[in-house]
């Protein structure tokens, strides 16, 4: 029998002003971009920003749907989206912020199991990590990568 440990790096900021002027800019259009979503029935909306490998930023929000799995997380449309346009453009970072409920800023924000494994078939698409930036409200956690997030992941080595 063997253990095996598997760990992953946080690394906590306490304000966007700790961020460097890239990773602020591209908070700042999560941010931007978040009260634009469509999220009539859980009234939370989430904003990604994705930076891409030639500096540009590419943004999208959550759409619901009244028939609930229709609907589409905010790192799904701005992934599909890029990757539909710039299909030979990698993916640098992704930045994510939401807004709760009651408009607030949204606490504890964690991608889910789905978006995972999207993010992590870009990474793996253009063989290079893609750092994540999840603007909690009183903290900003950034990863080096998404396959921290996902041990043990589904991927293409299986088929
Ligand atoms: N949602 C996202 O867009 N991204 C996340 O990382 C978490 C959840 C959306 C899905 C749904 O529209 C709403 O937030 C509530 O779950």
């Amino acid at each position: 029998m063997q253990t095996k440990e598997i760990k992953i790096l946080i690394y906590e900021y306490k304000n966007i002003s700790d961020l460097s002027a890239d990773d602020r800019e591209l908070v700042g259009a999560a941010q931007k971009i978040s009260s634009k979503a469509y999220a009539p029935y859980s009234g939370f909306k989430v904003g990604a920003a994705l930076r891409m490998a030639d500096g540009s930023i590419i943004t999208s929000n959550n759409q619901e749907n009244a028939s609930s799995p229709a609907g589409l997380c905010a790192e799904r449309t701005a992934l599909f989206w890029a990757n539909a346009n710039f299909p030979d453009l990698p993916v640098v970072s992704i930045a994510i912020s939401a807004i709760d409920k009651n408009g607030n800023p949204a606490k504890n924000l964690s991608p889910c199991g789905s978006c995972r494994q999207v993010m992590l078939e870009t990474e793996h698409r253009f063989n290079q990590p893609i750092r994540l930036i999840l603007d909690s409200n009183s903290k900003i956690e950034v990863l080096d990568n998404i396959e921290g997030l996902l041990p043990m992941s589904f991927n293409g080595s299986s088929l």
